[in-house]
């Protein structure tokens, strides 16, 4: 049985006080949800001072990026034992942002999950096709390509999350439809059982996320391989995202 999953990745928005305020709204919002997961992913400024204030709740903590390296001469960067410090139990690693702002190629994201696995970070790996792939037909080539070469050497699947977030849906408001989402997600647990087995494949959790918010969560949801979300804008209002929560809540 698979635990459900909503995750807020609240990007490049919110100072200390601001993304503080945020995570107590939800936590307090969460506090009688039983099952499933709420994560939330700050800016890396904001991650202490959040993981302080969801302490003892059901909200967990997650970064939105790391290097792969324990520590050294790489200015700029955050490695898997400082996240680790700060209390984040996730980390979102290859989101189609750093791939294409950032230049994250299929080969970082795998030297990533695998960093973040040894560490003792689980990462939530994101993957998704551009519209022009989908248009040229070669979403299940784009996405075959990033699940096996982003996996490649990994043996802990069960603590791997992944993503589907096509790239055309993101912060655009044009959501999938749940068919096309189930399409991708079911093509996705096809590959991680011929990778890693049956049972195994059937226990990783595979987010949507593109524009999710409460009003459309339902019918997303409803679809067998889709297992929670992974929103961007509706995760900035506790209104929002607690509504995406309580909608998940209960049918997973
Ligand atoms: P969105 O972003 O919900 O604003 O479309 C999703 C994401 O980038 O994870």
């Amino acid at each position: 049985m698979r635990e459900w999953i909503v995750a807020g990745n609240w990007k490049m928005h919110n100072t200390v006080a601001e993304s503080i305020a945020l995570a107590k709204a939800i936590k307090e919002g969460s506090t009688a949800i039983k099952n499933g997961e709420v994560i939330v992913a700050p800016t890396f400024t904001a991650l202490f001072s959040v993981g302080e204030a969801i302490k003892g709740s059901k909200v967990l903590l997650a970064a939105q990026d790391m290097y792969y390296e324990d520590k050294g001469a790489f200015t700029g960067e955050i490695s898997p034992g400082m996240l680790k410090d700060v209390g984040c139990t996730y980390v979102i690693i290859g989101h189609s942002e750093r791939r294409k702002y950032f230049h994250e190629q299929n080969n970082d994201v795998n030297l990533k999950v695998k960093k973040a696995l040894f560490a003792g970070l689980k990462p939530i790996m994101c993957v998704g096709e551009t519209d022009e792939e989908r248009e040229k037909g070669v979403t299940q080539d784009v996405v075959g390509r990033q699940i096996k070469e982003g996996l490649n050497g990994v043996e802990k699947i069960e603590d791997v999350v992944i993503a589907y977030e096509p790239v055309w849906a993101i912060g655009t408001g044009k959501v999938a439809t749940p068919a096309q989402a189930q399409e991708v997600h079911a093509f996705i647990r096809g590959i991680l059982k011929n990778l890693y087995g049956g049972s195994t494949a059937d226990d990783v959790r595979i987010l949507y996320g593109g524009s999710v918010t409460k009003d459309n969560i339902g019918d997303l949801i409803a679809m067998a391989d889709i297992d929670g979300a992974l929103v961007g804008g509706a995760s900035l209002k506790a209104d929002g995202f607690l509504g995406i929560i309580n909608n998940i809540s209960g049918k997973k």
